[in-house]
């Protein structure tokens, strides 16, 4: 074996990484485009460019529905309550991961119960998942860790099988495929990060993906209480709710009830709609 550079040896690079983020002329025109509109906070939420990026970046890891939002953090903590992950309810989690992965778990209340992670790639390992299933467990929340990926064959015959949610954590996996379905597309929700070292980035950022209206309109409800479920039905009607803030709707007992009950209309609505 060589030497080691560390030790002496010849190093296999001399030249520093190049720099990361990376930029061209065509980010600094769109964010000049976005800072000279003044629509910056995305009132109505979300606004032209969000909702543009959130439905291309979705169809490009090959799903029907995509929301952009703050972190991957946040993502994760939305899709588990879209699943209506409850106090008490366990999720399966990789033992080597971020905490972004875990402490939206931890936020719901709900348990994650750790299973090691397969040593040729670093992802949750699907051989160990069952033993750790038990009555109370909602959700399988595999990470696709540095690119590779968690066997998703397997941890989706495992859920299916118990109707258990999976929810991809695709932090590190924008691009990625697996058995030709991007990073993101198998399991109900694919969660993902656009913080500064991801291989796609905005400084800070999230988004979820999911091919089912129902969660879509349920994630919808919680990042913008129930507007964008409305303009599903109606892209240029503006709901009565759009001015309360979230904290205000936290605050009002009752009020998650009535929109997921909007939510749920606007959907049979839609679905009858379309029929
Ligand atoms: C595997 C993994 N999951 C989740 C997250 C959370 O993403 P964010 O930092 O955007 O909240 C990260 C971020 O580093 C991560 O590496």
């Amino acid at each position: 074996m060589a030497k080691l550079a560390i030790t002496g040896g010849k190093p296999v690079r001399r030249k520093p990484f190049a720099a990361w983020p990376v930029y061209s002329r065509r980010e600094s025109q769109a964010l000049e485009k976005v800072l000279r509109s003044q629509n910056w906070g995305g009132y109505p939420f979300p606004n032209t460019h969000a909702s543009a990026f959130a439905a291309k970046f979705a169809k490009a890891q090959g799903a029907k529905y995509g929301i952009a939002l703050a972190n991957g953090t946040v993502a994760i903590e939305v899709a588990l309550k879209a699943i209506g992950i409850q106090p008490g309810d366990e999720v399966i989690v990789p033992a080597y991961t971020w905490e972004g992965t875990v402490g939206p778990v931890l936020l719901l209340n709900a348990v994650p119960v750790f299973v090691d992670v397969d040593p040729e790639t670093y992802c949750l390992d699907a051989r160990l998942i069952e033993q750790a299933i038990t009555p109370k467990t909602r959700a399988i929340l595999p990470v696709h860790l540095a690119m590779n990926f968690a066997d998703l064959d397997e941890i989706l015959r495992i859920a299916r099988s118990r109707n258990i949610a999976v929810i991809e954590d695709c932090a590190h996996a924008h691009g990625g495929r697996w058995r030709n379905k991007g990073a993101g597309a198998s399991g109900d929700f694919g969660c993902f990060s656009f913080q500064s070292s991801k291989l796609m980035t905005s400084g800070e950022g999230g988004a979820v993906i999911t091919s089912s209206l129902e969660y879509y309109e349920r994630t919808q409800s919680y990042v913008v209480t129930a507007s964008s479920a409305l303009t599903i039905a109606s892209p240029n009607s503006r709901p009565p709710s759009s001015k309360l803030n979230s904290s205000a709707c936290r605050s009002k007992p009752g009020f998650a009830r009535k929109t997921w009950s909007i939510s749920r209309s606007v959907s049979s609505a839609r679905r009858a709609w379309a029929s």
